[in-house]
C-alpha cells in the first residue's frame, strides 16, 4: 500500500470529541495498561461505582484450563437495584429512563421516568411472585419491543429469577425447544407485536409452543388489544392479574456468581446453546463498557436499534444504559416503515445524541439514497455505533459522512453473546478511526491471534481470534451442559477462549474482524448455525440431505445458501422451492428463510462421508477458481455438476 493510501485509512477523531470525554487518548493507554497489570485493582475500582449489598473482597478468580471463572465471588448485589432503585434513591426519580417510540409514527410516545420504572418493575415482579416464580426459576420472555419487555427482564432480576428472552421472530418450535431446554415454567408475552404495521402473533405462537411443552403460567401484556385465546388457569392478562399486587418488592440480594440470564445463541453444531451470564461480572462489564464506549453524558438521549431478544438489547438497551442512569429510547418498529427515513425521523424527533445500529440497516438505508437523511436535522448526534457484523468501509463512510456529517465519531464495537459486552472498539474521545476496523481492545481484554495449529502470531498478522484472559462479563457456562461450554470455547486452543472469528491485526494494533471461521453465519447481524437450517430442511419429507453455507449478500452481509438433495423419486420444482422456504420459516422463524436453494443429485463428500464444505462455500460465492484439492472426494465429478447448477440460475 502506498503511504497515501495508508494515510487515507485513517479517519481522524474530531478534536472536540475529547473535550469532557470519559476517556481520552493518554487515559486510555494508562487505563488499559493498568487493567492488565493490576486487573484486580482496576476492576475493584470499576465495581465500586455500583451499589453492593455486600462488597466483594475478592475480584478475579479464573482459569481457562481447567475452566472455572469467577468474579467478585463473595459480593452481593442486584442489577435491578443498580439499574433502577439507586437512581431513585439518589433523587433522580424524575429523570427519564425509557422513551418508547411506537411502530406507528402517529402512535403514543411514552416517557417513563426512573420512579415510574421502579413502580412498573415492582408490579411485574410481584405478579411473577403471585404466579409462583421464585429465586433461581427460569422465566421465558417473548415480547415485542415495548417497555414491558424491559420491565419483565428487570422484574426477574429483582426477584432473582433467571430470564430467557426469545426474539419475537422465532417460531413456536424454536420457543418450545428453548422452554424445554431450560425447564422454564413461566412465560411473559403479549397479545401481538407490531413491526412495520404488520402484526406478529406472539400469543398464538406461545400457544402453539405450549402444545409441545407444558407451562404453569403465562402473563399476557395487552399491546394491540387483539382478541387472543386464553387458557383458563394458565394464561392471565397482565393488567388484570397485576391489579391487586403490593407496591413494594425488595431487590433480592444476589451472589455475584448467581445466574442472571440465559440467552440462546447459535453455534457451529447442534441446537442453540443457552449461554449463561451471572450477576456481578455482567453488571460491572455492561456498566463500564457503556460508560466508556458511548461516553454517555447526563441528559443525553441514547438509542440502540437492536431488539431486546438479542444480547445487544440486553446489554445496551436495558442493563448498560440504565445502570448508568441514562435515557434510552426503545423503538418498536423497523427502519423502512412508513418510509426509509424512519431512523432519521426518530433521531430528529427525540434529539438522539448517541445512536447505535447494525451494518445491515446502514447498508439497506444507504441504498435508498441520501435524500431520506437530508430531510432531517441530525445535528444532535454526538456518537454513533455499529455492531453485529463487519461493516464494509463504504457503508462506514456513508454512515460517517452522510448521517454524521463527517464530524461524529463512530465506534465499531466487536463482541458476542458470550462476551456479555463490548470487547474491541475505539473510544470516541480517545482514538482515531479506520473504516472497517473495530479498533483496540477494551480495558482488560487481551486478544491473541493464532494459526490453525494454535501457534501464536505476533505483530501485524491475520489468524483466529482468541482471548487469553478472563473479563468480568464473560459467560460462565452453557445452561445444563458445562462440558459443551468447555468443548465449544476452550478446547480448540487449550487455555484460551476461542471466539470463532477470524481477524487481522495491523501495524497500529487495530483489529479487523474478518468474519466467522466456523459453521456459523451472520445474516443481517443475526447469528445462525448452518446446522440448524440443515436439520430443519431434512425434517421435510422430500428432503434427503442438506448442506447450508453463507455467501456474500449486499444488504444482509451474508445470505443463506442451501444445497438440497431430494429423496429418490422426488422432482425439484419452483413449487417445492417455495415450500421448503416456508418450511424453514415455520421450523425456525423468518430470520432463517433460505435466500438460495440449490437442488443437487449429491453433495461433495470425502470417502469417509464427510461433506467438504469448503467447496460448497466457494461455489456459493461463485468462486470456482480456487476450489483446492478435490482429489479426496469420493466422486470428484460432483464438483462440475454443482458448478453447472450454480451457473444455471
Ligand atoms: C459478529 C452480537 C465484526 C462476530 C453482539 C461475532 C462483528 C458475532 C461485530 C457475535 C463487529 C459482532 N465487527 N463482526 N463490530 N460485532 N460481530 O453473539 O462474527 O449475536 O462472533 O453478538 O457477530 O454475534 P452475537
Amino acid at each position: 500500500m502506498t503511504d497515501q493510501a495508508v494515510q487515507q485509512e485513517w479517519v481522524r477523531m474530531p478534536a472536540a470529541a475529547a473535550d469532557g470525554a470519559a476517556c481520552n487518548a493518554s487515559q486510555y493507554e494508562a487505563m488499559y495498561a493498568r487493567s492488565i497489570e493490576d486487573a484486580d485493582g482496576f476492576w475493584a475500582e470499576q465495581a465500586a461505582r455500583l451499589d453492593w449489598f455486600e462488597k466483594p473482597t475478592k475480584v478475579a478468580d479464573w482459569s481457562f484450563d481447567p475452566v472455572d471463572i469467577k468474579w467478585f465471588e463473595d459480593g452481593k448485589l442486584n442489577i435491578c437495584h443498580n439499574a433502577v432503585d439507586r437512581h431513585v434513591d439518589a433523587g433522580n426519580g424524575n429523570r427519564v429512563a425509557l422513551i418508547f417510540e411506537p411502530d406507528d409514527p402517529e402512535g403514543e410516545v411514552r416517557h417513563i421516568t426512573y420512579a415510574e420504572l421502579q413502580g412498573e418493575v415492582v408490579r411485574m415482579a410481584n405478579s411473577l411472585k403471585k404466579l409462583g416464580v421464585a429465586k433461581g426459576d427460569r422465566v421465558t420472555i417473548y415480547m415485542p419491543m415495548v417497555p414491558e419487555g424491559a420491565f419483565a427482564m428487570l422484574a426477574c432480576a429483582r426477584i432473582g429469577a433467571i430470564h430467557s428472552v426469545i426474539f419475537g421472530g422465532f417460531s413456536p418450535d424454536a420457543i418450545a425447544g428453548r422452554v424445554e431446554d431450560c425447564e422454564s415454567d413461566w412465560i411473559v408475552t403479549a397479545d401481538q407485536g407490531l413491526r412495520g404495521s404488520k402484526k406478529v402473533p406472539l400469543k398464538a405462537n406461545v400457544d402453539a409452543a405450549l402444545e409441545k411443552v407444558p407451562a404453569k403460567g403465562v402473563l399476557v401484556v395487552s399491546h394491540t388489544g387483539a382478541d387472543v385465546a386464553m387458557t383458563e388457569g394458565r394464561d392471565h392478562w397482565y393488567h388484570e392479574y397485576s391489579a391487586d399486587v403490593a407496591d413494594e418488592c425488595p431487590c433480592e440480594p444476589m451472589n455475584a456468581e448467581d445466574p442472571l440470564f440465559i440467552l440462546y445463541t447459535s453455534g457451529s453444531t447442534g441446537s442453540p446453546k443457552g449461554v449463561v451470564h451471572t450477576t456481578g461480572g455482567y453488571s460491572v462489564w455492561t456498566e463500564t463498557t457503556f460508560r466508556y464506549v458511548f461516553d454517555y453524558r447526563p441528559g443525553e438521549i441514547y438509542w440502540c436499534t437492536a431488539d431486546i431478544g438479542w444480547v445487544t438489547g440486553h446489554s445496551y438497551i436495558v442493563y448498560g444504559p440504565l445502570q448508568n442512569g441514562a435515557t434510552a429510547l426503545m423503538f418498536e418498529g423497523v427502519p423502512n416503515y412508513p418510509d426509509h427515513d424512519r431512523f432519521w425521523a426518530v433521531c430528529e424527533k427525540h434529539k438522539v445524541n448517541i445512536f447505535y445500529t447494525a451494518p445491515t440497516a446502514i447498508r439497506a438505508l444507504m441504498r435508498e439514497g441520501e435524500g431520506h437523511v437530508a430531510k432531517h436535522d441530525l445535528s444532535s448526534l454526538r456518537v454513533m455505533g455499529s455492531v453485529g457484523e463487519p461493516i464494509n468501509p463504504e457503508a462506514w463512510r456513508w454512515y460517517h459522512e452522510t448521517v454524521g456529517g463527517g464530524t461524529v465519531p463512530i465506534v465499531d464495537t466487536w463482541w458476542q453473546t458470550e462476551t456479555g459486552g463490548i470487547m474491541i472498539t475505539t473510544l470516541p474521545g480517545a482514538h482515531d478511526m479506520k473504516p472497517g476496523s473495530a479498533g483496540k481492545p477494551f480495558f482488560g481484554v487481551c486478544p491473541q491471534l493464532v494459526d490453525n495449529d494454535g501457534a501464536v502470531l505476533e505483530g501485524a498478522t491475520e489468524g483466529n481470534l482468541c482471548i487469553t484472559r478472563s473479563w468480568p462479563g464473560q459467560a460462565r457456562t452453557v445452561y445444563g451442559d458445562h462440558d459443551r461450554f468447555i468443548q465449544t470455547y476452550f478446547s480448540t486452543y487449550k487455555g484460551k477462549y476461542f471466539t470463532g472469528d477470524g481477524c487481522r491485526r495491523d501495524k497500529d494494533g487495530y483489529y479487523w474482524i474478518t468474519g466467522r471461521v466456523d459453521d456459523v453465519i451472520n445474516v443481517s447481524g443475526h447469528r445462525m448455525g448452518t446446522a440448524e437450517v440443515e436439520s430443519a430442511l431434512v425434517l421435510h419429507a422430500k428432503v434427503s440431505e442438506a448442506a447450508v453455507v453463507g455467501y456474500p449478500h449486499d444488504i444482509k452481509g451474508q445470505g443463506i445458501y442451501c444445497y438440497v438433495t431430494l429423496n429418490a423419486g422426488e422432482e425439484h420444482s419452483d413449487e417445492l422451492m417455495g415450500e421448503l422456504r416456508q418450511w424453514v420459516r415455520k421450523e425456525i422463524g423468518p430470520i432463517a428463510t433460505p435466500d438460495h436453494l440449490h437442488f443437487t443429485p449429491a453433495l461433495p463428500k470425502t470417502r469417509s462421508g464427510k461433506i467438504m464444505r469448503r467447496i460448497l462455500r466457494k461455489i456459493a460465492e461463485n468462486d470456482y477458481g480456487s476450489l483446492g484439492d478435490t482429489s479426496t472426494l469420493a466422486d470428484p465429478g460432483i464438483v462440475d455438476t454443482l458448478i453447472d447448477g450454480r451457473m444455471n440460475r
